[in-house]
């Protein structure tokens, strides 16, 4: 089934606390049915909010980045499948993948794989002991996430045309995106989200642009209309 436009947009509630968090979602209303929590939420009592988020019928992507021994990531991604998320991320070591896909077993999580983070850059990977340039690593990982069963992979945006040859129908989920006109901030590469959607991405994170805008509401709508228009 083709996923609605509206649910390809995922805000990133990439915001101080609880307090701040709820007061964006009740802004955001029905305009946006996705969010994405990462660390500073989620050490931020993100947690027991993402559980309410999942019980009102919105989807939640934790980003939690997991790379711990298989023991522990298996164990992590069945409590995170039990609290209701939708999107779970783990690093694309091997074992890691293999010990998420493991947990997440039959129920409906789905696992995404993070490859290389964007921030780094090829001499990063030579001081952390990699024989690989980013652009191979990458490459390498989107495949063993796919042999291994991984449900999706989440790359920079500008990287979606290429990986989408290579990953066939799994799920890819981008962030880095800016709607034409608006500022960078600290993504170096950044694609609209018209060319996102082009460049063959499934899902769209967004963070700045919405929750900066003046009207964050009609930020996400004018998003969610531009993807619409892209799929038609
Ligand atoms: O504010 P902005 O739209 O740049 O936020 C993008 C979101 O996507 C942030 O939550 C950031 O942590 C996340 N992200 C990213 N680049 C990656 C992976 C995740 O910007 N490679």
């Amino acid at each position: 089934m083709p996923i609605p436009p509206r649910e390809r947009l995922i805000v990133a509630l990439d915001l101080p606390d609880v307090t701040a968090a709820e007061a964006m979602v009740e802004k955001l209303g029905d305009a946006v049915s996705f969010y994405k929590i990462g660390f500073e939420l989620a050490l931020a009592g993100g947690i027991p909010f993402a559980q309410e988020l999942a019980r009102s019928g919105k989807k939640v992507f934790l980003d939690l980045k997991l790379h711990d021994i298989a023991n522990t990531v298996k164990r992590a991604t069945e409590r995170a499948a039990e609290l209701g998320a939708t999107f779970f991320t783990v690093h694309a070591f091997p074992p890691t993948m293999r010990a998420a896909v493991e947990g997440r077993e039959k129920s409906t999580l789905k696992i995404l794989a993070v490859t290389v983070l964007t921030s780094w850059d090829d001499a990063d990977l030579v001081e952390a002991g990699y024989a690989h340039s980013v652009k191979d690593l990458v490459r390498m990982r989107a495949k063993q996430a796919r042999e291994i069963g991984v449900d999706g992979i989440v790359a920079s945006a500008a990287e979606a045309a290429d990986l989408r040859k290579k990953i066939g129908s799994m799920l890819l989920v981008t962030p880095g995106i800016r709607p034409a006109g608006d500022a960078p901030g600290d993504q170096k590469r950044i694609v609209t989200p018209k060319d996102a959607i082009r460049a063959g991405s499934d899902y769209l994170v967004v963070g700045r642009p919405v929750l900066n805008a003046g009207d964050p509401k009609a930020a996400a709508e004018a998003i969610v209309a531009e993807i619409a228009q892209t799929l038609t």
